[in-house]
């Protein structure tokens, strides 16, 4: 990539993106404009060359002219990679920075589901001194990790040290370490039948929509818990609320959402074994983030590679 000394930068997403915008450190000859809005951005996609967002709409990239970079705020890039995105356009994403949050949220909740917090929660509401409730053991189970990128990497290590035994599935089936064994995605419905927790954490591609079918859900234990922090659609989301209104597992902790935010009238919202996390488990922290543009348009301005290219085909 030829270096240049100016450029035009949008910065995209639904909210605080003044915020955001604020943190470019742009050269002479870079502007920086924000947009929270389709509307607010018409006025300069036709010549940005440069988009910092998050779910930016497909219809704007229809019509960006100009566009050679798209710098993701996040760790999924499924809502970029649309055919209104030109080919020539070179998408990076921001590894690296969700794996703390989302182990803790991980752990979180599965130490809230053996440590019996609604139980003795609610028996404190009545008064109730419950002690014919008793927590369980998170040391000695078993977590499926489905998805050994980054996020799932430092998923597997941190249960791992609360001794949870943990087993993976990815792409490649290749040994990761803390990880007892790695199956492939053929293998998926053998994998989760090991699994008292099964947690999501793999890219919406072509391949993963749907993953999580009938027939995987019928391979869990009826004592296990789903946690889908990835995206909704990985999950046949009509088949899961079967699943869990049947008490075919015990239960589901729920980030993400084929349709987010969750509709009022959804019937997940009504189940007393899912609990619903809106789209938190991997926060936004404007600073990161900022790090990693900020490093990446400087290489972008110098002519340079730049980091965390996504392979367009591949969808990650
Ligand atoms: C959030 O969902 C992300 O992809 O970073």
């Amino acid at each position: 990539m030829a270096g240049r000394r100016a450029a035009t930068v949008l910065v995209y997403r639904p909210t605080e993106a003044e915020r955001f915008a604020s943190l470019v450190r742009a050269p002479r000859g870079v502007t920086v404009h924000a947009a929270g809005s389709p509307a607010e951005a018409e006025g300069v996609i036709a010549r940005a060359d440069v988009v910092w967002g998050w779910r930016v709409p497909p219809a704007l990239f229809g019509k960006a002219e100009r566009l050679a970079w798209v710098q993701a705020m996040g760790a999924g890039v499924d809502w970029a990679l649309v055919p209104e995105l030109p080919p020539r356009v070179v998408v990076t994403r921001s590894p690296g920075l969700f794996g703390p949050w989302m182990a803790e949220y991980v752990l979180a909740w599965c130490l809230w589901v053996t440590q019996r917090v609604d139980a003795y929660r609610r028996a404190q509401a009545d008064r109730r001194w419950a002690a014919d409730v008793v927590p369980e053991r998170l040391g000695g189970r078993t977590l499926v990790v489905v998805g050994l990128g980054d996020i799932g990497r430092r998923i597997a290590r941190t249960a791992a040290g609360l001794g949870l035994r943990v087993v993976g599935v990815s792409r490649s089936g290749r040994p990761v370490p803390g990880v007892g064994r790695v199956y492939r995605p053929r293998a998926l419905a053998g994998a989760v039948a090991e699994g008292d927790f099964v947690v999501l954490v793999v890219p919406l591609t072509a391949e993963t929509r749907n993953l999580v079918d009938e027939r995987v859900l019928g391979a869990m234990k009826p004592t296990a818990w789903l946690i889908n922090i990835a995206r909704g659609a990985v999950v046949d989301e009509a088949a899961l609320v079967r699943a869990l209104a049947q008490r075919r597992i015990a239960g589901a902790i729920l980030d993400v959402f084929a349709t987010e935010p969750l509709p009022p009238g959804h019937p997940l919202w009504a189940l007393d074994n899912v609990v619903v996390t809106p789209h938190i488990a991997g926060p936004d922290v404007p600073e990161d983030l900022a790090r990693v543009f900020n490093d990446n348009l400087a290489r972008f301005l110098a002519g340079r590679r730049l980091r965390h290219v996504v392979d367009r085909r591949r969808g990650y």
